[in-house]
């Protein structure tokens, strides 16, 4: 089964068509959900201008953090109930837009983010949610993942339902511009861990596979462009398309080893997700390769290296160091002593179940110790 249950519209300028979907599912009044560096970089005040112009009444909630945990779901949610909102608009990263889809879930289904936690636990279709992504990404605006932190047991809990999605994405890279070089280089490499992992998952096939490779393709070529030139929109416009790309593949195949480890990275380190992925990458390739060597061949000479695994390895190693990523995990907060922790947190994730090679704990427990 291929699901992709979010509207896509793409291209230049297309977040300022907002009103437009809002209209389509009759929505009275919006809650804009976003954080303040998003409104001070001046990126939400031409889309209030455009709700006004379409006489859709709206409030502001600006207060998103960071690695958004349970409180913050419910905050939202109880704002949304406050000013009588029946849909979203979120406006900004990962952490904003899954801010958005879980309270829109809470305000369809009630409860808390803690009954939801799991596959296809959502029994409700979640309230309209336009997603307008300011980075190129997570894919959260597309995908039926949303990742809630739980700080009580130091872990990042995962929801997953096709209830549990934004209705409506507007990918416009032109929003993204402004997003300074290390921010790019993160998000950017978490979409191209997505691609990867899901090119080489048990789960991959033919359909995915496609756009796994489109996605690799694409950000292999523009991510150290974005990176070094920010308004370089080729080069941003490429990185948007991969995020689709690789999205609407791995919504479909699941991951691998590098987010079962990212995961608990985040939950006990408090290791931001994309700097966690794309230092793991190269070691779980390298881990990885024996199992597929054919598949790790074809991501090589798809980035544009040599059709070899141990290329493709070499390749993401000298990637990460061009856009300026920590090559090792110790200096920006992974402590030796949770490894043990953290590899019992990554062994409960599915996607250890789909990555390419058996994987056990000690393996898990070296992977991390060689990112340390
Ligand atoms: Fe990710």
């Amino acid at each position: 089964m291929f699901r992709i249950p979010t509207r896509i519209q793409f291209g230049r300028g297309v977040a300022l068509t907002l009103a437009e979907p809002l209209r389509q599912v009759g929505a009275k009044k919006v809650l804009v959900v976003t954080d303040l560096g998003v409104m001070k970089a001046g990126l939400v005040a031409p889309l209030e201008e455009k709700l006004r112009e379409a006489k859709i009444p709206y409030e502001i909630y600006d207060q998103v953090m960071p690695d958004p945990g349970v409180a913050e779901v419910q905050r939202a949610y109880e704002r949304a109930k406050e000013v009588g909102a029946d849909s979203f608009v979120a406006v900004g990263g990962g952490s904003s837009i899954d801010t958005a889809k879980m309270a829109a879930v809470l305000l369809a289904n009630g409860g808390t983010v803690l009954d939801y936690v799991g596959i296809d636990k959502v029994p409700k279709m979640a309230a309209p949610v336009v997603a307008i992504p300011t980075t190129a990404g997570t894919g959260a605006e597309i995908t039926i993942n949303s990742v809630i932190a739980d700080p009580d047991q130091h872990k990042k809990l995962v929801i997953i339902s096709p209830n549990a999605t934004a209705l409506f994405a507007l990918e416009d890279p032109e929003l993204t511009t402004g997003l300074p070089p290390f921010l790019t280089a993160i998000t950017g490499m978490d979409t191209l861990v997505h691609a990867i992992e899901s090119f080489t998952s048990k789960n991959a096939y033919r359909m995915t596979e496609v756009l796994a490779l489109e996605a690799i393709r694409d950000a292999a070529w523009a991510l150290p462009r974005a990176v070094k030139d920010g308004t370089d929109i080729d080069a941003r416009e490429a990185m948007m398309r991969a995020v689709v790309a690789a999205s609407l593949a791995f919504s479909n195949t699941r991951l691998g080893n590098v987010h079962a480890m990212a995961l608990p990275l985040g939950g006990w380190c408090h290791v931001a997700h994309g700097t966690a992925v794309a230092a793991l990458l190269p070691h779980v390739m390298d881990f990885n390769r024996s199992a597929a060597p054919d598949r790790y061949a074809t991501v090589g000479e798809t980035m544009g290296a040599k059709k070899d695994a141990t290329a493709a390895v070499e390749h993401i190693f000298r990637l990460n160091e061009t856009i300026g990523i920590p090559a090792h995990l110790g200096p920006v907060g992974m402590e030796e002593a949770l490894i043990p922790n953290m590899a019992t947190d990554a062994m409960l994730s599915g996607n250890i179940l789909v990555n390419p090679r058996t994987t056990a704990q000690p393996d898990i427990e070296a992977l991390y110790k060689a990112a340390l």
